[in-house]
């Protein structure tokens, strides 16, 4: 396993190219890291973010949404189901959270075709619709390892998420 280090202390060890793992040391470092992913975004992406009640995956979501260029400030979708952000310049994100989605019928209402032609959709909770989801996505582990340290592992399903891994190797380690 090799080991990069770069100028901002992120540690990545190469697993495959189709995975990037890194350690959060801070919510903020989190959510720069949902930055450099938001301002890669397009209509269509689909990003799955799994982890326990606290892991981040809203932290992560407001890094996400901000480096996107959003207007609407970012709240948890809990209750709501879905929230929509919008920018300036067009487009729009989905946020689902499954977490009470109660049945599998229940999450068939939602229309994933209609949200992605418009916008990308980032899913919290995505085990609990499992089935539903296209099998091209980017699926982000958070895992808690203590008070302020979380792991996060990308996965890329797919070619689009294989490109958007490269920039994100890009833009947090210079390429390597
Ligand atoms: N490195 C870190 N990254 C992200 N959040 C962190 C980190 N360290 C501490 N935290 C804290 O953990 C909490 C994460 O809450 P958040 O709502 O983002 O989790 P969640 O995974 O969306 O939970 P839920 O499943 O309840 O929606 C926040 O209070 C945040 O400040
Ligand atoms: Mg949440």
């Amino acid at each position: 396993m090799i080991f990069i280090r770069g100028y901002n202390s992120f540690s990545m060890p190469i697993l495959d190219s189709h995975t990037i793992e890194f350690f959060s040391r801070s919510p903020e470092q989190t959510r720069r890291i949902g930055m450099r992913l938001g301002s890669l975004l397009t209509a269509g992406d689909v990003i799955c973010l799994q982890g326990n009640l606290g892991a981040g995956k809203t932290t992560f979501v407001q890094g996400l949404a901000q480096g996107w260029g959003t207007i609407d400030s970012v709240s948890s979708p809990t209750f709501v189901i879905v929230n929509q952000y919008r920018r300036a310049n067009g487009g729009l994100i989905f946020h689902l959270d499954a977490y009470r989605l109660e049945s599998v019928p229940e999450a068939e209402e939602l229309d994933f075709d209609v949200m992605l032609a418009d916008g990308a959709l980032i899913i919290e909770w995505p085990e609990k619709l499992d089935g539903l989801i296209p099998p091209d996505r980017l699926w982000i582990n958070l895992d808690y390892m203590a008070d302020e340290h979380r792991q996060m592992r990308f996965n890329a399903h797919g070619k689009r998420y294989d490109i958007l891994l490269d920039g994100i190797r890009q833009s947090m380690f210079g390429g390597a």
